[in-house]
């Protein structure tokens, strides 16, 4: 569920009217309702209850403005983040440093000593190598670094290729069967704490058994390690639940996906951590966009967008369904193409699709855009760095300015060696 509705014909976030917003800030904007967030953030949290001893680190990389940040640290969740650049948001938003995960294949030196210094919570380690370069630094700096092995589990997450982690074949985490041995090795290593393992099989996961295999396996492995007498007193299980994108879709809820894990679970006595990304923010937000043409085509007519693949890069990248929708609908559809302004075809958003009539200079949604949406942003053809909204009941306010082309260029120079 979430907080954008049509009242009198004008779709709303919250209650506030996305015209409105269009009008003050320009398109293409990204909106997001900071209830609908809230209410995630909650159904997941509550759903997760059901288990004795959970830590909820929200995944960054999915939504990381700020003021996001700002409300999900207020309902009590720490961060998962991959980089500097995240644990500095993360930290900037008010979390608290000991419910922040680092995890990344390529975290570097300097990034690891930051987090020390900050002391975060837990390191979810990629490779026996980084375990050996985290505890020097750590035994030189004079302190414990608290880590998770990431183990790859070898599951198939049933989604998309590009977002699926959890193969023999993808580059996170140690193979299973030497986990084991690397455990051990790092458990006996000054400068470095092991506390658990941890998985990720993936994003956007429709069902909820890949998962299941995947946390029976590394069960197993839990228990292997402490018959080897080593501790294992946390173990983090990751993200990967998906949302709907398309309107009737059904996905798993946060319930079902709690009583899984209760049932697989339930002799672990280990503190559970979670990294849910999308299933917290995808819903929060839509990107607002404008026509800027109806141009007519072979078979289909192309509407064409003021956002592009810059703005929203999910359909390019993984051909990735959002749901359009005219903020002011007049009732009647037509089968048509969607397509942004860019110089390539992957700049588009939908083929044939049966979608509400629009016409040049209507306004129009692409729905479920709240996670891994203005994250992905960039500044393609030249174009402008997407802005972002927050709406909190009838009150909005920018969030993220539009970074225009000019500030980009300011930042460029023509060295010396190519002038006169
Ligand atoms: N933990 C780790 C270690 C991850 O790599 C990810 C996502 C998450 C948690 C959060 O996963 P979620 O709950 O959001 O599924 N850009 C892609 C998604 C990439 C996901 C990368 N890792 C997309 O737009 O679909």
């Amino acid at each position: 569920m979430d907080h954008f509705e049509y009242r009198d014909g004008v779709l709303h976030a919250e209650d506030v009217p996305l015209p409105a917003i269009a009008q003050a800030v320009g398109t293409p904007v990204y909106v997001y309702a900071r209830a609908t967030l809230t209410r995630h953030a909650r159904v997941f949290r509550d759903a997760l209850a059901v288990l004795p001893r959970v830590k909820i680190a929200f995944a960054v990389k999915s939504n990381p403005n700020l003021a996001v940040l700002r409300v999900l640290a207020a309902e009590g969740y720490g961060a998962d983040v991959v980089s500097g650049g995240e644990l500095e948001r993360a930290l900037a938003a008010g979390m608290a440093a000991d419910g922040i995960v680092f995890s990344g294949v390529g975290k570097t030196e300097a990034e690891m000593r930051r987090a020390l210094e900050a002391g975060i919570g837990q390191f979810n380690l990629e490779s026996e190598e980084e375990g050996l370069e985290l505890a020097a630094l750590g035994a030189s700096m004079g302190t414990v670094a608290p880590a998770a092995l990431r183990v790859n589990p070898d599951v198939d997450a049933g989604t998309h290729g590009k977002i699926s982690t959890g193969k023999a074949e993808n580059k996170f985490g140690v193979p299973f069967d030497r986990a084991g041995a690397i455990y051990a090795r790092l458990a006996e290593t000054p400068g470095i704490a092991m506390r658990g393992l941890a998985l990720h099989i993936g994003s956007q996961l429709a069902k909820l058994e890949p998962l299941e295999q995947a946390f029976t396996k590394v069960g197993g492995l839990m228990r292997a390690i402490r018959a080897a007498g080593h501790a294992v007193t946390h173990m983090d299980l990751g993200g990967g639940v998906g949302v709907p994108y398309r309107e009737g879709e059904v996905f798993p809820q946060p319930a079902d996906y709690a009583a899984m894990v209760e049932r697989v679970t339930r002799d672990w006595d280990v503190t559970l951590m979670f990294e849910p990304g999308r299933v917290i923010t995808g819903n929060t937000g839509v990107l607002v966009t404008r026509v800027v043409r109806v141009k007519e085509g072979a078979s289909h007519p192309w509407v064409v967008v003021d956002a592009a693949m810059n703005d929203l890069a999910r359909p390019a990248l993984y051909d990735a369904w959002h749901d359009f929708a005219a903020v002011t609908p007049d009732g009647e559809r037509f089968t048509a193409n969607i397509v942004g302004p860019i110089c390539e075809s992957s700049d588009t958003f939908a083929m044939a699709r049966d979608i509400d009539r629009v016409t040049r200079g209507d306004l129009a949604v692409f729905r479920t855009a709240g996670a891994y949406g203005a994250t992905m942003a960039n500044t393609y053809n030249s174009r402008p760095l997407v802005p972002e909204v927050m709406v909190d009941e009838g009150r909005w306010a920018v969030v993220a300015d539009r970074i225009d082309p000019a500030t980009i260029l300011a930042a460029e120079r023509v060295p010396d060696f190519l002038k006169g």
